[in-house]
């Protein structure tokens, strides 16, 4: 499904039952006045909906979505479940989720549910149906958020039942299972399904296939539990698109492809992990790889309102910064710019976490770069409506994508703890952002044949489908870029024999026999200037030839970055983590080998980050200039932030231009005096 409101969608989750009458009548003043047209409202109002068991009391709701209604501002409708209320854990104790190490939470702050239990999920279904009843058919309806950020494990009870029989599912039988999860060592060979248990906390090491499928099943039963409730909404008769919004991840509980699937439109919420500019940078993988999940327009449902919460410490968003971060997720196809939360509480566990209108009130400076980006928004709304084929954006780099390679490299006791997947995916990822050349990320098995580069990060367990299908890739002219780590094991996280990376030796043409990991902080020389870290592997050439070799350490003279013939295209290895100056040098390279050039001429020396949203009947650059000099910009287009023709257009230091040019047209840009 395209989702493709009439505007771009602005605003934030509000909860308006921590608030007196006179204060909901001032926050819809406010939000007119700052062009805001959307609300988030429920997410955590469980308590006050149904204050005891099957008692709905949904009357302050209607009044507070009819005012805002009347105000013109629409609003998502949440289902409330990431938080039951006291009444229901008391009557339904086994309902609360039971950490790995057996403990039993206990009420009092949020996310605090067994989503397997039976209770639960008959309370969730419950709550849903009465909302969707009650509103479905609401003319300020938006849209369902269903729940929120999904993402609470239990290892309980009723987990355990759940998690044998999606195992019974999976596997048939019981000799099946014992052979994927390897279970003739340490004597774990299972002769009842009734003897199998989530991975709680054990005397030592867990098996990694039982952990692995445990992640898998939590995601697949979350994932039910959604439907559910998706299920009450569209049985009351409300057709309004619905959604959940994942959490961008900096942990991961799902398998967004498969997530995505089953949403009307995806969403993220999406807080940056650090104050300096690489949070340009993470803004930009979050836009690129929701984009990708949901295939097109997606949802920016929740961001930091005034501040970066980084290493224990609030900072404050310049006010640029925070209209140039809310243009960057729509330059890569988020049809909103929503927020946590409208109004800053002055109680509860996140009183200090910042809001649309701070404690200070809406005279203070921080609202008045909300009622700023209101006026941009209002000014671009036009890049909402996408194409006729529906694609919106042009890249022809993709990254390849799957929870899996996040939750295997988990697996503690791999020969380094240090490596991550999110950590691989994120470097490669920024080392082509500061190129200025736009990626997607790709499901394994989707159409490919528009990228001419494909890479492939730390996918640790693969399918042979997946190694076929890369190859096919490489044969017909696409080029490969594979990481060490990846290909390494089935799926079952069992390594495959012969030699790493054993599902892609054929089409590296390689064979690497041992390895040797590096000490914290130690680097390894591989020549021209690019340096490895933490992870080395003695290559042998099969018929791959040599790009890089070892110039010292344990495999010193032998190969580390090799390129392999692969039909009209060519499958390329690094067998060890390439540090990110080395990093962004070598995939530069790549892209300047496979004819890939940056979005708009001149950008990155200049600091910015340009990019080509495709819209209905042109093309959007969105040019976020993060650099310190203004530029100029030299081209044919209209810039739809200050309507000035762009040709000859200065942008200062900060600022942010959206040039609306003909499809397929580009601007040059350079520095002010140049
Ligand atoms: C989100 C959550 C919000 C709020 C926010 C604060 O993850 O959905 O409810 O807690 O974080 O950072």
């Amino acid at each position: 499904m395209t989702y493709t409101p009439s505007t771009i969608l602005f605003g934030g989750d509000y909860n308006p039952d921590q608030w007196d009458a006179a204060t909901v009548s001032e926050d819809i003043e406010l939000m007119k006045r700052a062009q805001v047209n959307t609300a988030t409202i429920g997410v955590f109002s469980w308590s006050k909906m149904e204050p005891r068991e099957g008692v709905y009391e949904l009357d302050w709701l209607a009044d507070v979505l009819d005012r805002l209604h009347a105000g013109g501002i629409g609003f998502f409708l949440a289902t409330p479940t990431a938080s039951p209320p006291p009444w229901f854990t008391v009557a339904y104790p086994d309902a609360m989720p039971v950490r790995s190490d057996g403990t039993r939470l206990s009420h009092g702050s949020r996310d605090t549910y067994a989503v397997s239990a039976p209770a639960y999920r008959a309370a969730s279904r419950g709550i849903a149906r009465a909302l969707a009843e009650r509103f479905g058919g609401h003319p300020g309806l938006r849209g369902w958020h269903i729940h929120n950020e999904y993402g609470t494990l239990d290892y309980g009870p009723h987990a355990a039942l759940a998690f044998r029989a999606w195992l019974r599912a999976k596997y048939g039988t019981l000799e099946a299972l014992n052979a994927a999860w390897w279970t003739a060592f340490w004597s774990q060979g299972y002769g009842s399904w009734d003897e199998i248990l989530p991975p709680r906390d054990t005397q030592y090491l867990h098996n990694p296939a039982q952990a692995i499928d445990f992640r898998r099943f939590s995601s697949d039963e979350m994932l039910a539990a959604y439907t559910e409730q998706f299920d009450e909404i569209r049985a009351s008769g409300s057709m309004a698109p619905a959604t959940t919004n994942f959490m961008l991840p900096t942990w991961n509980h799902l398998e967004q492809w498969a997530w995505s699937d089953a949403q009307d439109v995806v969403s993220i919420d999406h807080y940056l992990d650090s104050r300096g500019p690489d949070g340009d940078t993470h803004v930009a993988y979050g836009g690129d790889l929701t984009r990708s999940w949901g295939g097109g327009p997606w949802l920016l449902m929740e961001q930091n309102a005034t501040g970066i919460s980084a290493d224990g410490r609030w900072y404050t968003k310049s006010s640029d910064r925070t209209i140039r971060n809310s243009l960057g997720y729509i330059a890569r196809g988020s049809q909103s710019s929503l927020f946590f939360q409208w109004r800053q509480s002055a109680g509860g566990s996140e009183q200090w976490h910042g809001g649309l209108v701070p404690h200070a009130g809406g005279s203070s400076r921080a609202f008045a770069t909300i009622e700023r980006l209101g006026g941009i928004l209002n000014s671009i709304r036009e890049v909402v409506e996408p194409p006729a084929d529906g694609r919106l954006s042009d890249a022809e780099v993709g990254i390849l994508w799957h929870a899996d390679g996040w939750w295997a490299l988990e697996t503690p006791q791999m020969p380094n703890d240090a490596l991550t997947y999110s950590d691989e995916v994120r470097s490669t990822h920024r080392a082509l952002w500061r190129a200025g050349i736009e990626t997607d990320f790709v499901r394994p098995g989707a159409p490919v044949d528009r990228y001419r580069v494909l890479v492939v990060p730390c996918l640790y367990p693969m399918s042979e489908a997946t190694a076929a299908w890369l190859s096919d890739y490489a044969s017909a002219g696409g080029t490969v870029v594979v990481s060490y780590l990846s290909g390494v094991s089935d799926e079952s996280l069992q390594i495959i024999g012969g030699g790493f990376p054993g599902r892609l030796r054929d089409l590296l043409g390689i064979m690497s026999e041992q390895i040797d990991v590096l000490a914290p902080h130690e680097t390894v020389d591989l020549g021209e200037g690019l340096a490895g870290t933490e992870w080395t592997e003695r290559v042998n050439l099969l018929t791959a030839e040599a790009l890089h070799v070892y110039q010292e350490g344990s495999f010193a003279g032998l190969p580390a970055i090799t390129s392999n013939v692969a039909g009209a295209g060519r499958a390329i290895y690094v067998s060890t983590k390439l540090d990110q100056s080395s990093r962004d040098r070598f995939f530069a390279d790549i892209a300047v080998q496979a004819g890939l050039t940056e979005t708009v001429p001149g950008a990155v020396s200049a600091g910015v980050e340009a990019v080509r949203r495709r819209g209905r009947d042109a093309d959007y650059l969105f040019l976020l200039h993060h650099g310190d000099a203004p530029i100029i910009v030299d081209g044919e287009g209209v810039d739809l932030v200050s309507r000035e023709v762009s040709s000859g257009l200065t942008v200062e230091a900060g600022e942010t231009a959206v040039i609306r040019v003909d499809r397929g047209h580009t601007v040059r840009i350079r520095l002010d005096g140049a």
